[in-house]
């Protein structure tokens, strides 16, 4: 146990064999920004500069988005769940969605032409959130279903957005699975995070919705007089998420991509252990997927997403819980002048790893693989903020998952 690390050697830059990264395209992103545009509550969230963490790190910057502001949703989800939905609408109303803004979808006359719909969807909570709000929004119906073990924090947020929602007896994979015969069984639209055989539109669409946070990042770093960060630490349960930001940054720089690092909890590694297994394939991680980290607890690599990170990404890391924990505690005690991030278990593990590696002599080697120095850039997301209130005080003030001894020594 500990944290784990591949590096990727089949990274081919230029490679005509890499998968195509066309629905990433700036002329696409800019039609998904001007759908979500249309939303009253939508806003970018802050992307907040830590120069003196980074100072401490010895590199030259740090910038995490802190996603907790992201329509008062607490989480980044909304924007893939709305994203999908409004372009499953448009196509069946036979519209273009660049016309489509979802305070039209809300109107009466389409409501007529629409009918009574239910969208279903198996969440860890954060994307069922999304999903739930979209739905009311629309004064339609959803379902979700919750995967065992799940903060009842988490359930109630999705049932005051009008969901029917519960917390199954399954894992996160199962519950999709579940939900899916559900969908099936009540005519309900499936508006899933990931994909399977002949379901790619709506988890593209989901991916494509994601890829609003990179595009905000590049006017917030031209801002600040910075094109692009030098390095990238992505989450991934599924991957889709982590794929749809890779997939934003590969189209836009081909070989001049920042350095990206996808992490995940040890007990839901399965895009670590397709990298591991390295036959192109993705594989999956079964049984109970026990980590702190909900957000990231899923088995089955979205196989669109694998793709994408199989191609173009750099590093994979498995990480215990206590990296995620680490990276709370230390988003909640800024340094110097920083700012507080409140980032809730899946939102802090990137920043966690990385305080380990930088601050730890034993891990020197990753960072010269990664080439890491004090011209570092370094580019976060904290995905989420305290979305289990009880599990983030357990952690930021009562210090449950602390490091253990052998691996807290300088
Ligand atoms: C807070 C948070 N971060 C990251 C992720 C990972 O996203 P994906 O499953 O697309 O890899 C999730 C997924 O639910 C999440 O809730």
């Amino acid at each position: 146990m500990g944290i784990k690390w591949i590096v990727n050697g089949n990274v081919k830059q230029s490679d005509k064999t890499q998968t195509p990264l066309d629905c990433f395209s700036q002329e696409e992103i800019k039609s998904v920004r001007l759908f979500i545009n249309y939303f009253k509550e939508y806003k970018p969230t802050p992307l907040v500069k830590l120069g003196s963490l980074a100072k401490e790190m010895g590199i030259e910057n740090i910038w995490i988005k802190d996603e907790s502001y992201r329509f008062g949703l607490n989480a980044f989800k909304v924007l893939g769940g709305a994203y999908a939905i409004g372009k499953y609408l448009s196509k069946k109303l036979g519209m273009d969605s660049n016309e489509l803004s979802f305070e039209k979808l809300c109107s009466k006359e389409i409501k007529k032409k629409i009918g009574e719909l239910v969208f279903v969807s198996a969440t860890d909570g954060n994307h069922g959130r999304g999903v739930a709000w979209a739905a009311n929004r629309l004064g339609q119906k959803s379902v979700i279903f919750m995967p065992k073990g799940s903060a009842k924090a988490r359930l109630e947020n999705i049932r005051k957005e009008g969901a029917e929602a519960e917390i199954t007896e399954y894992n996160y994979d199962e519950a999709v699975e579940y939900a899916k015969k559900y969908a099936e069984k009540h005519n309900g639209v499936m508006v899933q995070d990931t994909d399977w055989e002949g379901y790619k539109e709506i988890p593209t669409w989901i991916m494509q919705g994601y890829a609003v946070i990179a595009d905000e990042i590049s006017e917030q770093l031209k801002v600040q007089g910075v094109e692009k960060p030098t390095h990238i630490f992505l989450q991934a349960g599924v991957g889709s998420f982590a794929s749809s930001i890779q997939g934003y940054y590969s189209a836009k720089y081909g070989d001049q991509s920042p350095i990206s690092v996808i992490v995940e909890p040890e007990g839901a590694a399965c895009i670590f252990k397709s990298a591991s297994i390295n036959d192109g394939n993705p594989h999956t991680v079964k049984g109970d997927l026990d980590t702190i980290m909900a957000g990231l607890a899923c088995g089955k690599p979205n196989t669109m997403s694998w793709d994408i990170l199989r191609d173009y990404s750099n590093m994979y890391v498995s990480c215990p819980d206590y990296v995620a924990a680490r990276g709370m505690r230390i988003l909640a005690n800024p340094l110097g002048n920083d700012f507080k991030v409140v980032s809730g278990e899946s939102g802090a593990v990137g920043l966690g790893l990385f305080s380990i590696l930088t601050q730890k002599e034993k891990y020197q080697d990753i960072l010269e693989l990664l080439k890491i120095d004090q011209n570092s850039r370094v580019l976060f997301i904290s995905t989420e903020g305290a979305t289990d209130p009880l599990g983030y005080r357990q952690i930021v003030w009562d210090g449950y998952h602390p490091m253990p001894v052998e691996q807290n020594t300088y």
